[in-house]
């Protein structure tokens, strides 16, 4: 299979958006929505801005919003505000009549970008190769349609951070090892929990071209910090899952000192970390998971509790808010926010919304034919895990 290219053109945000009043979007945001009413359902990413997300008619972490546009039978258009892999997962699992629309087709992911299918092939070929071919391929959500598909033809099978160790159990019950991919950190943070040892997890780093790519083991080292090392093929022979050298830009800002010093100025304060955050991080944190198990944690916590909070600051600064008799910090003083997450912003919102009233589809996302067949096994074995 070719590159699979589901980046239609990016088609200029008309003048008019960009010139109306916050005001006047709110008011024909949901005139459209009215005017829409059963054919359109609205699915918005915890990430998202509080001016987008206070019109998703469901919200979620990715499994969740995954698993709700696996479900949606009526609506005609799945607006999803979000990133591209999650918009293409939706049009993956949604039939084939629905249409799904991200409203700004530059919100995409440096995560997913940081594995390309020729990457991933050459990569396979060698571990296979030198490894044997008892190799389950496992993919985060956070990947692009080709790399779900190329793990879906592989016998493997998709997860999110909601759902990574049922997923890696179900790898290792069918082969001999499995090739995690792209996050690092989920891979680790999860193996780690499930008792596999850091020996047992090299990481197959890319490199910078076709043909660099290489196996590096990861150590613990001096003061509970992980060190890079390499990695013969006889030792690589121990590994049950081999991580892929990929991470999330917004995630990895977050460092065990600042848990440090939260912990020092706020005692009695209990740390949460998405597993996307370093294994270091991880390690310090009271508990990890996705942000929807973030939002459950703090919520069900009694009043007058503390939180330090690992993950995207537009998340932590709602639930600060929803939550005035507890106290919600982030790890971080500097706002780190997921700048693709915040293109979708009310203006192109609305601007989705009206050109469908009008009976235009701006900004689809279509993924080729094969390729979501392919990916939809993956995702098929993922939704179907216990
Ligand atoms: P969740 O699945 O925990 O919502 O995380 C998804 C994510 O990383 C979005 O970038
Ligand atoms: Fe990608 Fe990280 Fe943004 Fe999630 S938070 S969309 S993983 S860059």
């Amino acid at each position: 299979m070719g590159n699979v290219s589901t980046l239609g053109l990016q088609q200029p945000l008309p003048e008019e958006y960009l010139e109306a009043t916050e005001a006047e979007l709110d008011e024909r945001i949901a005139r459209a929505r009215r005017a829409l009413g059963l054919d359109l359902v609205i699915l918005g990413h915890h990430y998202q801005r509080d001016d987008v997300i206070k019109f998703a008619d469901h919200t979620g972490d990715s499994f969740k919003l995954a698993a709700w546009a696996a479900r949606q039978e009526q609506a005609r258009y799945i607006v999803f505000c979000g990133v591209h892999f999650m918009a293409e997962t939706a049009d993956i699992l949604s039939r084939t009549e629905q249409t799904v629309i991200l409203p700004d087709l530059s919100a995409g992911c440096s995560m997913a970008d940081m594995a390309s299918l020729e990457q991933v092939e050459e990569a396979w070929e060698s571990l296979t190769g030198r490894l044997g071919p008892s190799l389950i391929p496992i993919t985060y959500m956070n990947s692009t349609a080709e790399i779900k598909a190329f793990v879906g033809r592989h016998g493997g099978l998709v997860c999110t951070s909601s759902n990574a160790a049922a997923a890696v159990r179900w790898a290792l019950e069918r082969g001999e090892r499995a090739l995690f991919l792209p996050d690092q950190h989920l891979g680790r943070n999860t193996g780690v929990a499930m008792g596999i040892p850091l020996e047992q997890m090299p990481v197959w780093d890319p490199g910078e071209g076709l043909g660099q790519g290489v196996l590096r083991s990861v150590v613990l080292g001096r003061e509970g910090r992980l060190e890079w090392g390499g990695q013969s093929w006889e030792e690589a022979r121990q590994a049950r899952l081999i991580l892929w050298r990929g991470h999330c830009s917004v995630h990895q800002q977050f460092t065990p000192e600042q848990v440090d010093y939260l912990r020092r100025q706020q005692p009695g304060i209990r740390i949460i970390a998405h597993p996307e955050c370093s294994y270091e991080v991880v390690q310090k944190a009271d508990d990890a998971g996705s942000t929807e198990h973030i939002i459950k944690q703090v919520a069900a916590s009694p009043p007058g509790s503390i939180w330090g909070v690992g993950t995207e600051i537009h998340l932590v600064s709602r639930l600060a808010r929803e939550h005035p008799d507890k106290t919600v910090l982030s790890l971080t003083p500097f706002a780190c926010a997921c700048s693709t997450m915040y293109r979708i912003d009310q203006a192109h919102l609305c601007w989705s919304l009206e050109s469908l009233d009008r009976g235009q589809v701006v900004n689809p996302i279509t993924v080729p034919e094969q390729a979501a067949a392919d990916a939809r096994l993956a995702l098929d074995r993922m939704l179907t895990l216990k």
